[in-house]
This record gives structure tokens, C-alpha cells and sequence, in this order.
């Protein structure tokens, strides 16, 4: 019987044929596709003469192959918002609601560009808040900043073309730049933000330029009116594209938000990109973009060339969250925590590490980056790890080959009480690799302009 079941399920499986009269043999389709040993060699040596199979190796950002810091999550750790903070009771309430009334049409496919409530609950935000021109017809929902870049990138640019990058820059944007192909041309950042006239002077032919203006990452620096207005004149003369990475300026500290770039475009030559990471919390892999209006539909066939939209359900939460008031709320219960943590932060830094530490970029977001001289950031950012520290090394936000040594440093996420202990272990840990701390310089605000209208949320 065991014999028998065998050859049936071999049978079955295709791996065996039965033939009347002439009993059961291998398939005969098994036998043509299995290759001689000759085949098998020649088919090997054609693959090494043409290399492995993925032509081009693809790069992690470089601050995830340092060692083991950035596993842990430590004091200082970036993009980490106040969870103990969160209102969970109210939030908990809205998913509660909304899994009640399940209903036909909240389990079906959406609309790609995403849920029109919470489009118009964004919508109505960004025009007041961030003085973003828009209507609700431009705003596609997506999982995040990241995301939104790489459905912009597919969008607009084709591979080969150059891009404009912020040096130092957002690592994980290169990435998206350098799966796509493009060749990522670094252009200076100073006290005004991204200089433009060099940026011409490098490659005035580049197809788009990726900046934070509100609020540069990771050195903090705004950009001035004058650079903005230089920025949109160059984008509309070449038929380049700006795309605006506007992630953490709902919390500016010494002055109303800053407008945004978008707000001063009137060419249409904007991509701007918003996120909920840093004012709800990162996992709900949530955020917008607003796109130029004659630019939508294309950024909807790449929307269903890729993923027909985003989930539905916590766009309901979010929407209902905007809508009755509980993120403004959240918002400026966050503010004022976080300029506490951040004030705290830049008196820790001048007490423990003196001159060392230069601090910029402190005047808005959740963290702030210090400049040293001397160091090797990754070696300290590595050793810092066994005191419980997760420190950015600096360095790994630059493209080129004359990176500054310093680190950004996460205060979203770390108690105002917590901090000067915090300092205390970093200053430990930098003394290992040098002696002398002189006293602090905090770099003085850059430019604070506000937007024409703008309110605290
Ligand atoms: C420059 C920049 N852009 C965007 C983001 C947010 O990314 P996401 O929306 O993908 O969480 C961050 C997070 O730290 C960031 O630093």
C-alpha cells in the first residue's frame, strides 16, 4: 500500500505519467527540462561572466551599519515623540468607535489619493497653521514622509537625473534618490539654509531639490526669505522641482511657525510633504502630500502602479481626532513640554561640555544637533551605547568626504529630569577620547519669520 499511495501522489503531483500498456514512467516533461551536466556548467560560467544577479548593490543608510548603538533605544534617540504623553484614553476611544461601526463601505477599497474627512481636516490645517495654498483635491494620504518621497521620486523623476540634496542631509532620503538612480549632487548648507547660488554652480540643470526649510535636518538652520525666493526662481527658470519636507515645524519654540516654502510658490513648482510621526506618533505611518494640482494625476497612477492607498481605518481615527480638537490640543500640551526638555537640554550641554558644544538648529522640532571639533563621532557614538545613550553621529549626514563630527540629539522622548544625568554620561563618554572642555557657545537663532496668518494650532 505505501508503494502504491507513493506512485499515486507522484502521479498526482505530476511528477509521474501512467500510459495504458506501458506502465508508469517520469514525467516525460521532467526528463526534457532537466539539464546535462555540460548545460548545467556552461549556464554557470555564462552567470559569472555577467556577475551576480542584482547588477547593483543597494545601501543601507550609513549610521544602520554602525554597530550596535543603533539598536538600542537610549537617551537622546531622534524622531521619538513623548509616548507616556499621548492622550491613549482619547485615541482609544476613536479606534473603539470606529470598530463598532464597521461597516460595508469602511472595509472596502478607498479612494487612493485617501479619505476625503481626513484630507479636509488636513486641508483646513495646513492653510491655517503652515500657510500652505491648497484644496482638498491635492492632498494624497500615505505611509509617511518616506513613502511620500519615493511615490514623489517615482513620479517626477526618471533615473540618471540629478537632485539636489541638503549637506549635510536626511539620510534616509538619499536612499530613496539612490534606489531610484538618480545622482544625488550635494549642495552646502549655511546659516540661511541650502545655498543656492552654488547649488547653479554645481548643476544648475538639476530635476528637483529636497529641502527642510522650517527646520534644516540635522543642523536646524531655517531658511531665509532670500535663499526661498532664490530657490522658487531657480525651480521655475529650469523646470526643476522642489520638494518640501516640512517633518516637525508645528513645534517652534521661540516664535510663531515658520511659513511654509509652498506658501511662497507661484508656479506650481512645489512638492510639499507633511508627516503625523512627530505630532501623533511614528507607527501610525501616517502623512500627506499636497500636490501641485496639475501634477495629481499623475501621482495617482503611480498610487495604483504601487499600493492602491493607504489602510483606512486609523485615517478615520485621525480624521476624528483632527476634527474634534484633540491635535491641536496635543500639539500645544507637546510644545511647551518639549521647550522645557529643550532648555534643559542646551543648559545641560553648557554646563557639562563647555566650548566643545556647539549647538544649533535647538529653535523648533524635537531635536538639536551639536557641532565638535576633534572627536570621531561613531567611535563615541558607539562606545555611548553601554551608557544607555543613542546618539546620531553627525557625520553619517553628510555625502561627502569633509563631514562635521557632532551628533544630533533626540529631547522628545527623554524626561526633563532625566537630562542632565543624560549630559553628564555623554561628557563621560567624550572625556575617554579627549580631556579638555572649555565653555559652551550656543549658536544664536538664525532668521524667525513668521507665516502671514499663521496660528499656534
Ligand atoms: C528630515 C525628516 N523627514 C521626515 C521624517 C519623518 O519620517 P516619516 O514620516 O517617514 O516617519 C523625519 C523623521 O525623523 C526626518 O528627520
Amino acid at each position: 500500500m505505501p508503494v502504491l499511495n507513493a506512485y499515486a501522489q507522484l502521479t498526482a503531483e505530476g511528477y509521474f505519467e501512467s500510459r495504458v500498456g506501458a506502465g508508469t514512467v517520469v514525467s516525460s516533461t521532467i526528463t526534457a527540462n532537466t539539464a546535462s551536466p555540460q548545460t548545467t556548467n556552461a549556464r554557470q560560467g555564462k552567470t559569472a561572466v555577467h556577475g551576480s544577479k542584482f547588477a547593483k548593490p543597494i545601501f543601507l543608510p550609513s549610521f544602520l551599519e554602525l554597530g550596535t548603538w543603533q539598536r538600542s533605544r537610549g537617551a537622546f534617540c531622534v524622531g521619538q515623540v513623548s509616548f507616556e504623553e499621548f492622550p491613549f484614553r482619547v485615541w482609544n476611544r476613536l479606534v473603539t468607535r470606529h470598530c463598532r461601526n464597521a461597516s460595508e463601505n469602511s472595509l472596502n477599497y478607498e479612494d487612493p489619493m485617501g479619505s476625503r474627512q481626513l484630507r479636509e481636516a488636513i486641508a483646513v490645517y495646513l492653510r491655517t497653521a503652515r500657510g500652505v495654498k491648497c484644496d482638498v483635491e491635492q492632498i494624497m494620504i500615505v505611509n509617511g514622509s518616506q513613502h511620500a518621497l519615493a511615490i514623489t521620486t517615482r513620479a517626477l523623476l526618471s533615473p540618471n537625473d540629478p537632485v539636489w540634496m541638503e549637506e549635510p542631509g536626511y539620510a534616509f532620503a538619499r536612499t530613496i534618490f539612490a534606489l531610484h538612480n538618480c545622482r544625488i549632487m550635494p549642495v552646502p548648507v549655511d546659516s540661511d539654509g541650502l545655498n543656492v547660488a552654488l547649488g547653479i554652480q554645481q548643476c544648475r540643470k538639476a530635476r528637483a531639490a529636497l529641502v527642510t526649510p522650517s527646520h534644516q535636518y540635522p543642523l536646524g538652520v531655517t531658511m531665509t526669505a532670500s535663499r526661498r525666493l532664490q530657490l522658487l526662481d531657480w525651480a521655475e527658470r529650469s523646470g526643476a522641482w522642489i520638494i518640501e519636507d516640512d517633518y516637525d515645524s508645528e513645534y517652534r519654540y521661540e516664535s510663531m511657525p515658520i511659513a511654509s516654502l509652498q506658501g511662497l510658490d507661484r508656479h506650481s513648482r512645489v512638492v510639499y510633504i507633511g508627516t503625523f510621526s512627530k505630532v501623533v506618533f511614528p507607527s501610525l505611518r501616517l502623512g500627506y502630500i499636497v500636490v501641485p494640482s496639475d501634477l495629481v494625476n499623475r501621482f495617482l497612477a503611480v498610487r495604483f502602479a504601487m499600493d492602491l492607498g493607504s489602510g483606512t481605518f486609523h485615517q478615520a481615527v485621525l480624521a476624528d481626532f483632527i476634527r474634534e480638537g484633540h491635535f491641536s490640543r496635543h500639539i500645544r500640551r507637546m510644545r511647551s513640554l518639549y521647550s522645557e526638555r529643550r532648555n534643559i537640554l542646551i543648559e545641560s550641554i553648557q554646563d557639562e561640555l563647555g566650548r566643545q558644544a556647539e549647538v544649533t538648529g535647538a529653535q523648533a522640532g524635537m531635536h538639536l544637533a551639536v557641532t565638535m571639533d576633534g572627536i570621531s563621532d561613531r567611535e563615541v557614538a558607539d562606545r555611548a551605547v553601554h551608557q544607555e545613550l543613542w546618539l546620531v553621529p553627525l557625520s553619517t549626514s553628510y555625502a561627502g568626504s569633509h563631514p562635521k563630527q557632532g551628533f544630533v540629539l533626540g529631547f522628545g522622548s527623554i524626561r526633563a529630569r532625566d537630562i542632565p544625568a543624560a549630559v553628564r554620561s555623554l561628557r563621560a563618554v567624550l572625556t575617554a577620547n579627549r580631556r579638555k572642555t572649555p565653555a559652551a557657545r550656543v549658536a544664536t537663532t538664525n532668521i524667525v519669520r513668521t507665516a502671514p496668518n499663521a496660528k499656534y494650532v
